[in-house]
């Protein structure tokens, strides 16, 4: 049985403890609920599953399903499965071409290492089903805090002068770029962890389950 969608667009805005890091929160759901523009995303979406019925299915692992046909190039939707955050990131093509940039600054560019396993449709140069959309858990596989997005390229704060877009991970400085890959020399061992999903069409996701029962 599918949960109804329920999504936050945009990401989380970040301030900072440690020196040379921004600060977030560090529980994803203060993050949606605070979500904010990124890269000019507005929040369209409240995240307002709250009270819903079938929360406490969806808790409990049933898979979500979602419609991705308004998402557009640029733009991350996160929806709540099993109690965690789930990105879907319809990829720009500078965003797909960034990945090549980063594949030898990645510390598992062809994701082999088995912590967070990934699943064969998504071990491939873009770790997805479509190239251009990205489906990721939205927890940093070192000790649990959500990874900001630093969307934009260019030198930024606690980011290198050629950032290639990623996500930034404010609790002890991990980066990861477009498709999820942790660089190398960071405290997080793995890659951010893509789930189980599949297209029920064109434009609708299910989380949670990658085949007909
Ligand atoms: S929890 Fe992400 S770097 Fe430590």
């Amino acid at each position: 049985m599918s949960g109804t969608n329920s999504g936050t667009l945009g990401g989380a805005p970040g301030a900072s403890t440690e020196p040379g890091f921004d600060q977030s929160k560090r529980t994803w759901i203060a993050v949606t609920a605070g979500a904010g523009a990124v890269g000019g995303v507005a929040v369209a979406v409240p995240f307002v599953s709250t009270f819903a019925p079938s929360e406490r299915a969806r808790a409990a692992g049933a898979p979500v399903q979602v419609d991705i046909s308004a998402l557009k190039p640029g733009e991350k939707l996160t929806v709540e499965w099993r109690g965690k955050p789930v990105w879907i990131i319809r990829r720009t093509p500078e965003q797909l071409d960034s990945l090549k940039k980063t594949e030898p600054l990645v510390a598992d560019p062809k994701s082999d290492r088995k912590q967070y396993p990934t699943p064969d449709y998504a071990k491939n140069a873009h770790r997805s089903i479509k190239p251009e959309v990205f489906v990721g858990v939205g927890i940093c596989s070192h000790l649990g805090c959500s990874p900001s997005d630093k969307f934009a390229t260019g030198a930024q704060p606690s980011l290198p002068d050629d950032w290639a877009g990623g996500f930034l991970c404010p609790c002890h400085g991990s980066t990861f770029d477009m498709a999820g890959r942790v660089f190398k020399n960071k405290p997080a061992p793995d890659n951010l962890e893509v789930p189980p999903h599949m297209y029920l069409s064109d434009t609708t996701l299910l989380i949670g389950e990658d085949k007909k029962a």
